[in-house]
């Protein structure tokens, strides 16, 4: 059984997969599925109709992350292929990362950062530098799936209100236990004062964040995003953040990756981070091993661990 990966696997991943057949790739993966029962693939690799044509043989698709928009689930579907994703291993990656840009925000940590290698920095000054405190300030969560509850316990403790809007409200239970509390999509835009983005890109979420949306967000306000880029209309983006309505921004995805619109790159109160969410050595490891136990399992007959529907 030939085995094709698109990106370099860990030792332990080719360990698990080499008894079942020789695993080929990243050279020549696409050449290598004519004869593939299995591929690995990133977010980065269209998997598709076309694809799937040079895939005669393919069992399964094991998407090494948690998003798979660029997955044709039914052309998967309509062939018999299961579909694998890395739902829970980067949640604690990508949650940590959130925060990271919400305090980087809040507390203009790139202007402050800027200014200090410009050669500003003249001594402790007790007006410089300052941003806001997120005690007292709402979080507004758009999509409370794993990564949205993740980020709404790592914000309690600094003492952020958790407000929240997802297409499946939690149990009354969970709201409780995590302290949040649901809003319809107008109520979180209008009562953030950090509005940070945890949905999947779906047709329902793809600009949820429009021109319209900026125009209701609360006056200094800010914006995270370390879902998927097209979730925001960005060039709508870039003029809130121009005009001054929204007082900064922290991103980690890109409507165009890796494209970046160039009205960010100017823009002092704007953090950009090349798609790092889930980048940690130990998160990257556990997103492919579990993409090769998801291959393991069905070349073995058995039943995926986290398939897709
Ligand atoms: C994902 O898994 O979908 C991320 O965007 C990469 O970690």
């Amino acid at each position: 059984m030939r085995i094709v990966t698109t990106f370099p696997l860990p030792d332990a991943a080719v360990d698990l997969l080499r008894p079942l057949g020789p695993v080929g790739g990243p050279e020549g993966w696409r050449e290598a599925l004519a004869d593939a029962e299995a591929l690995l693939c990133l977010l980065t690799d269209r998997v598709d109709a076309d694809l799937l044509a040079r895939a005669p043989r393919l069992r399964v698709v094991a998407n090494a992350v948690v998003g798979y928009e660029h997955v044709d689930r039914d052309a998967c579907r309509a062939r018999g292929i299961t579909v694998t994703n890395t739902p829970d291993v980067l949640t604690d990656a990508t949650a940590d990362l959130a925060m990271g840009l919400i305090l980087s925000a809040v507390r203009r940590l790139p202007q402050a950062e800027r200014s200090l290698r410009a050669g500003e920095f003249h001594g402790w000054g007790f007006w410089d530098y300052l941003g806001g405190d997120l005690g007292g300030r709402t979080l507004g969560i758009f999509g409370m799936g794993r990564i949205g509850q993740a980020v709404a316990r790592r914000a309690a403790p600094f003492g952020m209100h958790v407000i929240y809007h997802s297409r499946t409200r939690l149990a009354v239970e969970d709201e409780a236990s995590l302290g949040v509390e649901w809003v319809d999509f107008d109520g979180l835009i209008a009562r953030s004062d950090v509005l940070s983005l945890h949905a999947p890109l779906t047709d329902w979420t793809r600009h949820a964040i429009d021109a319209d949306a900026l125009r209701r967000m609360r006056p200094g306000s800010y914006l995270i995003n370390t879902a998927r880029g097209a979730l925001v209309d960005e060039a709508a983006l870039v003029d809130a953040l121009r005009d001054g309505r929204l007082a900064g921004a922290g991103l980690d995805v890109y409507e165009r990756e890796p494209i970046i619109h160039p009205g960010l790159l100017d823009l002092p109160n704007v953090t950009l981070l090349p798609h790092v969410g889930s980048a940690t050595r130990e998160t990257r490891t556990r997103m492919a091993m579990l993409a090769a136990r998801n291959v393991h399992a069905v070349l073995t007959g058995g039943a995926p661990l986290t398939p897709l529907p």
